[in-house]
């Protein structure tokens, strides 16, 4: 397999930095030297400091959920990638669809940050998807493919294997309707085939393809057993460390 597994987890607005570090400090000695799966935790931007002390010497990386395009100045509430960098963040989860709805954030907008992080030597996980609507309407694959080349505009080949896309269905975010593996398998393929599309063959092959969207530990193993789902975006069942090492080992399991 030339794509090692890599299950993320977003704690959204959760957990202040003493929570957070209790979390981590359980997933350091549950799963701390895993190294045939790849994982990352997410936290608030308050606790990105703590959760990167806890990580040190660990195989687990540090991810932020959000950050501005711009290098320093006068946006008021906003983190650079640069300021992530300094604290050792690898990963920054960009065009989240909670931040497409509740923020505005629009498709040019999170190209900018896409380049940004890629500069700045953060690898993005970029998270596209459909709603509820638009899956009815029939228009799943229009949508993704509309915000993956709009989001992927002026990325290089050579830096292309450094973005991680994750794939997730917004009407499957946190209500308990996972997306079926025949469901998602399609829309992977998809992707998959848009970034050959970009960045040929070789490239395309080698970019991870999370699932996003009630992933759990009983939902996992099939989920991840499918040809182009790469690994997991987890939102609720990463704020528990049971459930979180669980979805690990299932991603070590899939041969
Ligand atoms: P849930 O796993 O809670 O559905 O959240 C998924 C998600 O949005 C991860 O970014």
């Amino acid at each position: 397999m030339i794509r090692k597994k890599l299950i993320a987890g977003n704690w959204k607005m959760n957990k202040t930095s003493s929570d957070a570090t209790a979390l981590v400090t359980e997933l350091v000695a549950e799963v701390g030297r895993t190294s045939d799966v790849d994982i990352v935790v997410c936290p608030p931007f308050t606790s990105l400091e703590v959760v990167g002390k806890a990580i040190e010497g660990s195989s687990i990386k540090l991810g932020a959920q959000n950050m501005h395009h711009e290098a320093s100045g006068a946006y008021t509430g906003e983190i650079s990638a640069a300021m992530l960098r300094a604290i050792f963040t690898n990963y920054v989860i960009l065009g989240h669809s909670e931040r497409r709805t509740y923020f505005g954030e629009t498709d040019a907008f999170i190209n900018k940050k896409v380049l940004a992080a890629l500069k700045n030597q953060l690898k993005p996980i970029l998270c596209v998807g459909e709603t509820l609507a638009e899956r009815e309407s029939g228009s799943t694959l229009k949508v993704v493919q509309t915000q993956l080349e709009a989001n992927l505009e002026g990325v290089s080949k050579d830096l292309a294997t450094n973005v991680v896309i994750a794939y997730e269905p917004v009407w499957a975010i946190g209500t308990g309707k996972v997306a079926t593996t025949e469901q998602a398998q399609e829309v992977h393929a998809f992707i998959r085939s848009l970034l050959v599309k970009l960045f040929g063959d070789a490239i395309a092959q080698k970019v991870r393809i999370l699932y996003g969207g009630s992933m759990k530990p009983a939902n996992a193993p099939e989920l991840l057993s499918q040809k182009d789902i790469d690994g997991g975006l987890i939102g609720g069942a990463a704020l528990e460390a049971r459930s979180f090492t669980d979805l690990i080992k299932s991603a070590a399991a899939v041969k």
